[in-house]
């Protein structure tokens, strides 16, 4: 076992909206602190079918006397994420992390844009809390631009409301929010935007990243976006989640999701 994984108990796992649960686990102090944009491993203690264990991000993170707690805010697509829906308060769960590269905070970009699509909330949640509690960004303005399929797919909203005045939420059917696309509402908004002020933060599903990608091409803006690709290994052995990349030659290469990222440049990531 390496020195970062942990067994850690659950408190708390509840479905806070059609299929989308909220669980809470506590660890031991020797948890490191995460970053907005790392992820954990979660496997339960002792089964192995599935084997492997399945990325995560960290929603949220506190630190007690002799234990700290994470959230992980999770939807139920398939078998592990069932099962980890199954559990109850007092299961074991193996917790590998804090992983992965997080989000870079560049302090001269004092105008913040999230644009985060269905459980891509997770991740910019915690962003969001981290700079809210930031000094160098507590006078900054903050927009968050949400979207998901359905009203019912809206989830985090609670948690953000009180970190943020200004969240736009659009669903594609129109049953929140405004009707449309989460790329479409900020692209409508850009020219409010000075792209040398702002670092837009994304993530999401690849079609809404790719869009993005679309909007700011052949601007000024920077984005970094946390990507979501399958994983194995979790830690940069398998090569499971590469993606395609530019270097900064412009040559094609390719880096793992887990290590590597999950959090790239929006400009270095090849999205054909
Ligand atoms: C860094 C990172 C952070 C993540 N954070 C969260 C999070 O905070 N909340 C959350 O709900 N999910 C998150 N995910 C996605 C989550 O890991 C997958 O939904 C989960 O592993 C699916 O496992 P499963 O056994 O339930 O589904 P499987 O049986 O493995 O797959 C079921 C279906 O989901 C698809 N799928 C599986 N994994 C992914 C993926 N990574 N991206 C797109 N489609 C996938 C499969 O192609 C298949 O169609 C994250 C993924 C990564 C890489
Ligand atoms: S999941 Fe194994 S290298 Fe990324």
């Amino acid at each position: 076992m390496t020195k970062d994984i942990f067994i850690g108990e659950i408190s708390n796992n509840e479905e806070i909206q059609g299929n989308c649960f909220l669980m809470k686990v506590i660890l031991p102090a020797s948890f490191c602190d995460p970053q907005p944009g790392q992820f954990v491993m979660i496997r339960i203690s002792g089964l192995y079918e599935p084997l492997l264990a399945r990325p995560i991000s960290i929603y949220s993170f506190s630190r007690g006397k002799d234990s700290c707690a994470i959230e992980l805010l999770y939807s139920v697509v398939g078998k592990g994420t069932q099962i980890l829906a199954g559990l109850i308060s007092g299961s074991q769960v193996e917790i590998h992390g804090p992983l992965g590269r997080c989000f870079e905070i560049d302090e001269a970009r004092k105008n913040i844009v999230f644009v985060a699509g269905g459980m891509g909330i997770a991740p910019l949640s915690l962003l969001t809390e981290h700079l809210c509690g930031d000094k160098c960004f507590s006078q900054s303005p903050m927009t968050f631009y949400l979207g998901a399929k359905t009203a019912k797919a809206v989830v985090g909203l609670d948690k953000l409301q009180k970190l943020c005045y200004n969240i736009n939420v659009c669903t594609d059917d129109g049953t929140l929010g405004k009707k449309g696309l989460v790329t479409q509402a900020f692209q409508k908004d850009i020219k409010k935007y000075s792209p040398v002020n702002t670092a837009v933060y994304a993530c999401g599903p690849k079609e809404m990243l790719k869009s993005l990608a679309k909007i700011l091409r052949g601007s000024n803006f920077i984005s970094q976006v946390s990507l979501e690709e399958r994983m194995a290994c979790g830690i940069g052995a398998c090569l499971g989640c590469a993606v395609a990349v530019r270097d900064n030659k412009g040559a094609l290469t390719y880096k793992r999701v887990c290590a590597d990222g999950p959090v790239f440049n929006l400009r270095e990531v090849i999205w054909q």
